[in-house]
């Protein structure tokens, strides 16, 4: 007994020993945590964004820090984020995506199959496609919420806000991109909806492999129903589903991807598609109506394009502009899009620092950009950051505000809540029109208000960091109805 003892002591001493790592000259400073292997694991995950702004403060603008056994360097410059975003020899996006799919929707794609589903996608989301999309997600918005209230009900209805946005897009999502309602082979969105919940509440926990027993098996169980609702999306041209879903389906099978693999992707795009647009719209709702100049602003503007509404056309189509609107949107996305951009460094890279410092990447290591602390939550870039600004982003001539400085230099990214360059988000035209159908509807045809006039802001769940869009900790309660016709 005692040998085994000291022998597994002797064992875990020279684990330690060969697998110590010291810092090299030209390398980012390197902080590996206490906790062996573990290193800074928990703080990491506990609360990104003040993690990362300890170790700012610690070590400067580039960083390397030890989590779970892997080493990440984190760069916090954007001045510098190209060298990390235009070099996709040593620094892969996919390497990093793939892990995060086995361990979130127990999905193996290989490279080749990943970069022709993408660029399926982006015919899919750009130009033409596009157009039909937005037009089919306004009908589809337009009908549901219909639903919720109809022509006869003239009581108000109280709902947090965070639950009839994600509630109402998702199902307008779904119905857009998965299946039309009314079809015998579509499933039922609510039910979709009930399971994706639950599957998303434990995404970030299977994303860090932090589940425990019992939740292991509900995200088991919960990612097998799912699978089953979603089977029948995509697979038979009458399934009411897009022309996208049907060609990635067959994309899938011309790859040679079993069944089985096919119902993991078709789960991967649900959350690709669907994750980030309903918490965006209840931010935006949410700090248009705590913020009163803000909601007059955005619904007199809205009030002139409604003006010009008729019946048969799509209201929202690209030719309208909404300076306004845009400018509250970028606010919101500022301060509650928080994506991690990693890489994975794939050969040695040395990284060249916009103030001509250079270090050395390790290859094997993941390189992470945090636009959410810099440029977004920068101080030395925005007066009061944590304040919601709506007109932050516009000109006094009406046009989109672009210059923003740090250091005294003009920003390439002074927000970035769609990632940026070849791995940026393609999605991002359709997600805004959907946001910004979503909330003009809401606006003009609802009267929408806080159950509590003197209501603020939940805080946000503080372990959503790095997973795109943030998620409330709580709910903000509001109700609406139909607005009367004059
Ligand atoms: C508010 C809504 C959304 C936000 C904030 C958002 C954000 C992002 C970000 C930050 C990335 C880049 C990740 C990286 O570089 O590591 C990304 C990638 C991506 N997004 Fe979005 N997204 C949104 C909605 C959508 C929608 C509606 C779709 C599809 C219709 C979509 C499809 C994608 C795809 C396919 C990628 C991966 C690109 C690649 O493989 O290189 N997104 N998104």
């Amino acid at each position: 007994m005692i040998w085994t003892v000291l022998l597994l002591v002797q064992a875990l001493l020279l684990y330690f020993i060969f697998t110590q790592r010291s810092r090299s000259k030209s390398e980012p400073p390197l902080d590996k945590g206490i906790i062996p292997w573990l290193g800074h694991a928990l703080e990491f995950g506990k609360d990104a964004s003040k993690f990362l702004n300890r170790m700012k403060l610690k070590h400067g603008n580039i960083f390397t820090v030890r989590a779970a056994g892997r080493y990440v360097t984190v760069l916090l410059d954007p001045h510098s984020y190209d060298s990390v975003i235009n070099d996709s020899d040593s620094l892969d996006f996919t390497c990093y995506a793939q892990v995060l799919m086995k361990r979130i929707f127990s999905l193996e794609l290989s490279h080749g199959q990943m970069a022709k589903a993408k660029a399926m996608m982006k015919k899919h989301f750009m130009g033409m496609n596009l157009a039909a999309l937005n037009c089919t997600m306004e009908r589809n918005l337009k009908a549901l919420l219909k639903a919720e209230m109809p022509q006869n009900q003239k009581d108000w209805k109280k709902e947090g806000l965070f639950d009839f946005s994600y509630r109402l897009l998702f199902k307008a999502g779904y119905l857009t991109l998965f299946g039309r309602e009314q079809n015998n082979n579509s499933t039922d969105p609510s039910s979709v909806y009930e399971g994706y919940k639950k599957f998303d509440g434990l995404l970030t926990k299977m994303a860090r492999g932090t589940l425990k027993p019992e939740e292991k098996r509900t995200a088991q169980s919960v990612r097998k129903r799912l699978w089953e609702l979603l089977a029948p999306a995509g697979l038979t041209e009458d399934s009411g589903s897009s022309q996208w879903l049907h060609a990635y389906s067959r994309l899938l099978e011309e790859e040679g991807a079993d069944e089985d693999t096919q119902k993991k992707a078709i789960l991967m795009q649900l959350w690709a598609t669907q994750g980030n647009v309903g918490p965006a719209a209840f931010w935006l709702l949410g700090y248009l109506l705590t913020n009163p100049e803000a909601l007059t602003a955005v619904k007199r503007e809205f009030s002139q394009i409604s003006q010009r509404e008729t019946s048969e056309t799509c209201v929202m189509d690209r030719s309208v502009t909404t300076p306004v609107f845009d400018s509250a949107l970028e606010e919101t996305l500022r301060l509650t899009a928080a994506p991690f951009i990693t890489r994975e460094v794939v050969q040695d890279k040395s990284l060249q620092m916009a103030d001509g410092q250079e270090y050395l990447l390790r290859k094997g290591d993941r390189v992470c950009l945090f636009p959410f602390n810099s440029p977004q939550m920068d101080t030395d870039i925005y007066h009061e950051p944590q304040k919601y600004k709506y007109n932050r982003f516009i000109n006094e001539d009406g046009s989109l505000k672009k210059d923003f400085y740090k250091g005294g230099k003009q920003l390439k990214y002074y927000t970035m809540p769609w990632g940026a360059g070849t791995n940026g988000c393609v999605g991002k035209q359709f997600a805004i029109n959907t946001i910004r159908q979503f909330v003009y509807m809401v606006l003009t045809k609802y009267e929408l208000e806080l159950c509590d006039p003197d209501a603020q802001m939940p805080e946000v769940n503080a372990g959503r960091y790095g997973f795109g869009m943030l998620q409330p900790e709580g709910d903000l309660l509001v109700q609406y109805k139909l607005r009367n016709k004059h």
